[in-house]
């Protein structure tokens, strides 16, 4: 279980914080956050999402004990949505959150601050702007941003994956991340913070093919065990929808935009989030033509050169020991 330690920061490399409810595609951004010169992985959040918040943090500790992360404070967030009741996603991602591979008992411990807390004290007591990578509900960062006014000014970025401006895979109109916590989506795309929005119609440019999967389990490590198990399950769950796109890498689009925005083709776009609708509560009405021309609160990728991204993530697994 040798890898990478990281949170050592260093020149040249942008601090994160990485809020994520893992979540099978969350644990490929953290294994691509933590060993990517490019990122200074500050810390990891979890969230109410995929699954309840207690099973997330127990995940992303599974992730790092595995990979041999160490030095990153793990810290649990908030446990439910804003306002509406809970919907979890394990019809995906099974009923530990991250079915697939078998795990031992975790070594990393969780941060005894609460995520919102370590949020709002890393940022403030940052020398730099940070930047905010949201994977799964934006609960926690929509709290972080209402508990301290002054955040959203101290942030360089919030790079998000979330929405769609087509069809949900949560509901018809709907991405999971956005439709969990609509009003708190709608409190981070009013924020101001310069925000990229890595929507559906992005990810599913990333598939986890035969192929990849191949690749994965040809590194022979545990990380990479761990890898393929997860991916194999991703594409079972995933083969049981009618537009069975497979086991698409959907979050680590959002830290990959960080580390190489080359690879990206990006739009500023007007998005804007429905909160009181009853059909397309969660939406993201994203202005892809700039028929009302509003200002443009998202940078939306809309095009992703897949062959380099899954070079840079096997890249990135490949470091792992
Ligand atoms: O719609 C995909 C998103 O929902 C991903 O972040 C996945 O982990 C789930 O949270
Ligand atoms: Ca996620």
């Amino acid at each position: 279980m040798s890898g990478p330690t990281t949170g050592a920061g260093g020149v040249g490399r942008r601090p994160i914080i990485l809020d994520c409810d893992p979540g099978l595609d969350d644990a490929f951004a953290i294994l691509l956050a933590a060993a990517s010169p490019a990122i200074d992985l500050r810390a990891i959040t979890t969230v109410a999402g995929n699954h309840t918040v207690d099973r997330m943090t127990l995940n992303a500790r599974r992730i790092c004990t595995v990979a041999g992360i160490r030095g990153v404070p793990i810290a649990q967030g908030c446990d439910r949505p804003l306002v509406r009741a809970q919907i979890v996603g394990s019809d995906i991602h099974g009923e530990s959150g991250l079915d697939g591979p078998a795990f031992g008992p975790p070594v990393v411990d969780v941060d005894p601050r609460h995520a919102v807390d370590l949020i709002v004290e890393l940022i403030m007591a940052a020398g730099e702007p940070m930047t905010l990578v949201a994977i799964g509900p934006l609960t926690n960062v929509a709290t972080a941003l209402r508990r301290e006014p002054r955040l959203a000014s101290r942030l360089r970025e919030i790079s998000l994956m979330g929405g769609a401006w087509g069809l949900g895979n949560r509901t018809p109109a709907a991405e999971f991340n956005i439709v969990v916590d609509p009003e708190a989506a709608r409190i981070v795309f009013e924020s101001g913070v310069p925000l990229t929005m890595c929507g559906l119609e992005l990810t599913h440019q990333v598939i986890a093919t035969p192929d990849i999967i191949g690749r994965v389990a040809g590194l022979g490590t545990a990380v990479g065990d761990m890898c393929a198990a997860m991916l194999r399950f991703y594409g079972d769950t995933t083969s049981r929808r009618r537009r069975s796109f497979g086991p698409a890498l959907h979050d680590p689009t959002a830290v990959a935009w960080l580390i190489d925005p080359t690879m990206f083709e990006a739009e500023p776009m007007h998005v804007d989030i429905e909160t009181s609708a009853e059909f397309s509560y969660g939406r993201t009405l994203v202005d892809v033509d700039d028929v009302l021309g509003l200002p443009k609160n998202a940078t939306v990728p809309t095009r992703i050169d897949a062959m380099r991204f899954w070079d840079l993530l096997l890249d990135a697994l490949a470091t792992y020991r």
